[in-house]
């Protein structure tokens, strides 16, 4: 299969949009910290988990593209595991209220089907356990066609159909740096006792 990410993964980590972005990642993280155990769906070169790592039992970091893992899997952390692979095929193989924190920075737009990738997020969450999604607005966006970002509204009617409670939804504007605003859509959820 061709890596799509391949061509990004030769510049991310050294794009200074990318790391502003990943500050920005990061400072949304972190008061969900410390957790036991953690995902991080689409995890690219691995900014996220590396910030986990210290603070988990166990990380486990899923990307299908080789060429984005490969700093994560390179530097080898003992409680980060490197999952090749697309998130509906990885989330598959998660037993059931197993997971504590799952962070999805950038990547839900890529998933075809959003609403079945939350029920998936849900299944794996243990009661209490916390989803945080980072994605580009786009006021535009529909749950057919979200077109590069999400919408509140978007969010909200597909987690309707999932045990997942909105905590917050927040938008978060920032200069990327080389002119580009950055408008991003901060969801925090729950996953609600049985
Ligand atoms: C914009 S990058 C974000 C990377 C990282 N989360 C970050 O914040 O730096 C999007 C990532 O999503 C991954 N991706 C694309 N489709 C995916 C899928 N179906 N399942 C899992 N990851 C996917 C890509 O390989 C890429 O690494």
């Amino acid at each position: 299969m061709d890596d799509e990410w391949a061509a990004a993964a030769a510049t991310w980590n050294t794009d200074p949009c990318v790391i502003t972005y990943s500050k920005m990642a990061i400072s949304r993280v972190e008061p969900l910290l410390p957790a036991d155990k953690v995902m991080d769906l689409g995890c690219g070169t691995g900014h996220l988990a590396r910030h986990l790592a210290p603070r988990a039992r166990q990380v486990v970091a899923v990307d299908p593209s080789p060429a984005m893992l490969r700093p994560l899997r390179e530097e080898g952390i003992p409680n980060v595991l490197v999952v090749e692979g697309v998130l509906d095929d990885a989330l598959a193989t998660v037993h059931a209220d197993s997971v504590d924190l799952v962070v999805a920075s950038s990547v839900c737009a890529f998933v075809p089907n959003y609403p079945a990738l939350l029920r998936r997020v849900a299944k794996i969450l243990r009661a209490g356990g916390r989803f945080l999604q980072l994605d580009w607005r786009n006021e535009e966006a529909t749950l057919d066609n979200h077109n590069g970002g999400f919408s509140d509204a978007v969010v909200r009617e597909a987690m309707a159909t999932t045990p997942l409670g909105l905590e917050s939804l927040d938008d978060v504007r920032f200069d990327m740096g080389e002119g580009t605003n950055a408008h991003v859509i901060a969801v925090l959820a729950r996953r609600r006792q049985p």
